[in-house]
C-alpha cells in the first residue's frame, strides 16, 4: 500500500471525480452528498427531475467540491456515450463510477407486459451495462492511478437484496438485479489486471420514492418491519456511508463481492419464531 494515501475519515475521496447514475434523489442522492462530503467532485446523472438534480449540484458545490447535473438515459447508448464525453470534458476524467438507476415497473407475473419487463432490463441491467463499459474504457484509456488512490477506477453497482431474494410480482427486477451480480462478477474478474475495483451494493429497504407506499404510513411501515429484524427501516446514508467506504482505498483488498446493507432482511427473519 502506498504510504502517503489519505486513510482518515475526512477527504477519503479528494482529487476523484465521481459519475453516479440516477442521482437526483433517493440513494443516488444520499451516495452524491456522502461522496461530496469525503471531498469527491461529483457527476450528478438525472433523467426526469432536472430541478432536484440542479439542487442536489448546488448543495454538494457548497461543500467547496465540483458537480455537474448530466441529463441522460442510462439504457440509451449514444446518451450513455455523450454523458462521459461532457463529464470528462467538464472535470478532467471519472475515477469511480457509481451504477445506481435503476426503476420498478411491478406485475403479476401473468400480467406482466413484454414493455414493462423490457424497460426494467434496459434500464437496470443495460444502462449499468452501457455506463460500465463507458467507465472501464475511461479508466484503460487514462491508464495512471490518481494521487490518493491505488487504482485506476472503482466500479460499484447499487444492486439490491432482490439479487438473491425471489420477489414475487417482481420478475423483472429480480431477473435484472440477478443478472446484475454475475456481470458484475465477471467484470470484477476481467479488470482486476487494469487495477480497476468492481464491487456491488446490495440495499434492503431504504426510504426513498420507490417504495414510499411501503413505508409512508405507520400501518405499512410495520408490515415492513417484520421483514426487517434491525428493526428500523433504512435511510440513504447508510447506503451512503458504505458507497464511501467501498470507493476509497480502506476497502482496497474487496473486490468482485456484494456488500449486503438491509438491516438483516437477508437472514429469513420467518425463521426467528417459525420453521
Ligand atoms: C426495492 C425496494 C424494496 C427493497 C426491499 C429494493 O431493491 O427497490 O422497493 O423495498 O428492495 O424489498
Amino acid at each position: 500500500m502506498a504510504a502517503d494515501t489519505n486513510l482518515t475519515a475526512v477527504g477519503r475521496l479528494k482529487n476523484q471525480v465521481v459519475l453516479i447514475t440516477g442521482a437526483s434523489s433517493g440513494i443516488g442522492r444520499g451516495i452524491a452528498l456522502a461522496m461530496a462530503d469525503e471531498g469527491a467532485d461529483v457527476v450528478v446523472n438525472f433523467i426526469g427531475d432536472e430541478k432536484s438534480a440542479h439542487e442536489v449540484v448546488d448543495e454538494i458545490r457548497g461543500k467547496g467540491v465540483r458537480a455537474i447535473a448530466v441529463k441522460a438515459d442510462v439504457s440509451i447508448e449514444d446518451q450513455v456515450r455523450k454523458m462521459f464525453d461532457e463529464a470528462c470534458r467538464e472535470l478532467g476524467t471519472i475515477h469511480i463510477l457509481v451504477n445506481n438507476a435503476g426503476i420498478q415497473k411491478d406485475a403479476p407475473f401473468h400480467e406482466m407486459t413484454l414493455a414493462d419487463w423490457q424497460k426494467v432490463i434496459d434500464v437496470n441491467l443495460t444502462g449499468a451495462f452501457l455506463c460500465a463499459r463507458e467507465a472501464v474504457r475511461e479508466f484503460r484509456k487514462r491508464k495512471n492511478v490518481p494521487e490518493g488512490s491505488y487504482t485506476a477506477g472503482k466500479i460499484i453497482f447499487i444492486s439490491s437484496v432482490h439479487e438473491t431474494i425471489p420477489w414475487s410480482g417482481h420478475a423483472n427486477y429480480a431477473a435484472a438485479k440477478g443478472g446484475l451480480q454475475l456481470m458484475m462478477k465477471s467484470l470484477a474478474q476481467e479488470v482486476a489486471a487494469n487495477k480497476i475495483r468492481v464491487n456491488s451494493i446490495a440495499p434492503g429497504a431504504i426510504k426513498t420514492p420507490i417504495n414510499r407506499s411501503d413505508w409512508e404510513t405507520p400501518e405499512a411501515e410495520n408490515e415492513l418491519l417484520k421483514l426487517i429484524p434491525w428493526g428500523r427501516v433504512g435511510e440513504t446514508r447508510d447506503i451512503g456511508s458504505v458507497a464511501v467506504w467501498l470507493a476509497s482505498d480502506e476497502s482496497d483488498y474487496i473486490h468482485g463481492t456484494t456488500l449486503v446493507v438491509d438491516g438483516g432482511m437477508m437472514l429469513y427473519p420467518g425463521f426467528a419464531e417459525g420453521g
